[in-house]
């Protein structure tokens, strides 16, 4: 059973322990956490019955792995002490936007280094997390990899040129959908629906579209047919689409975000 400390025990730490501990992967024993001084790792002790630590040398002593989980502007002040503390420890950051080369000098002794981009529906073990390597794990490391990040959900490896891209698609792909939530409950109103019926429907649409999709397999497009008889009405909702370039409009997004993510990420 891997022991694990949480530097960070906000929304996403919460989020990976309550996975680890659902998914009976770890017992609260084997779990540690530290905050920054703002009671989120007492909240988080308290709710879970993993343990808080007094501080770094503590949480690291009998830790075999350390889940990186503050803000990602707060990495410079880190302790430095951690250097020595990971010496022969997995790091996983789930730091948006800080590169391994810059995540090595912190933790320049660990024996494996991962970063990894999770996303919001991580938080109810729904998401799907990215993550590289700075170098290639031995077994043992990624099936540790795997258990963590899977505590979020799915769990897919990258080449660390690509997350930024995955940080335009799945990292803000949430908002996206949100947004599309949005204006489907809208759109239902201006159709004539009341506002508490679209939102319903919007939600449930989206909901069992994702769901249909996954559990068949079947490519979007194919489904999309499935429902479009010619000249009927999905039929002439998608001919709006085409004709606003829906498509368009979505690629230039994933493209904005990947760009914004590629600036952000230069230290
Ligand atoms: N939320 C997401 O969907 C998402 C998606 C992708 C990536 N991420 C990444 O996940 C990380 C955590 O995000 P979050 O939403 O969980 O943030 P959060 O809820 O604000 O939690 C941040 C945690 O870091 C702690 N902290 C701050 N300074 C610290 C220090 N010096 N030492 C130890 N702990 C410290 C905070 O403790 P106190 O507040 O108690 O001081 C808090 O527990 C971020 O780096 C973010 O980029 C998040």
């Amino acid at each position: 059973m891997p022991t694990i400390a949480f530097l960070g025990a906000g929304r996403m730490a919460s989020a990976i322990v309550d996975g680890l501990l659902s998914q009976k992967i770890c017992a609260p024993t084997a779990l540690t956490c530290v905050d920054g001084g703002d009671g989120t790792a007492v909240a988080l002790a308290a709710r879970t019955g993993i343990g808080v630590a007094p501080e770094l040398a503590y949480l690291l002593r009998d830790s075999d792995a350390l889940v990186l989980a503050c803000k990602p502007q707060q990495l410079a002040d880190l302790d430095a002490r951690l250097a020595e503390l990971t010496a022969g420890k997995l790091v996983l950051s789930i730091l948006a936007g800080k590169r391994l080369a810059s995540l090595a000098k912190v933790f320049p002794h660990a024996r494996a280094l991962v970063r990894a981009m999770p996303n919001t529906p991580g938080q109810i073990g729904a998401g799907i997390t990215a993550w590289c390597p700075l170098r290639t794990l031995a077994p043992a490391d990624r099936t540790l990899v795997d258990a963590i990040l899977g505590a979020l959900g799915t769990v897919v490896e990258v080449a660390e040129p690509q997350l930024d891209a995955v940080t335009g698609l799945s990292g803000s792909g949430p908002a996206y959908v949100f947004e599309f939530a949005a204006a489907l409950r809208d759109a239902g109103e201006a159709a004539g629906l009341p506002r508490a019926i679209a939102w319903k429907l919007a939600m449930e649409t989206i909901l069992g579209s994702a769901r249909l999709m996954a559990r068949t397999g079947t490519e979007p497009e194919e489904l999309r047919n499935q429902v479009t008889s010619p000249n009927g009405t999905t039929y002439a909702g998608l001919q709006r689409m085409a004709a606003r370039d829906f498509r368009g409009l979505i690629k230039e997004t994933v493209l904005a975000a990947t760009a914004r993510s590629e600036e952000l990420s230069r230290d």
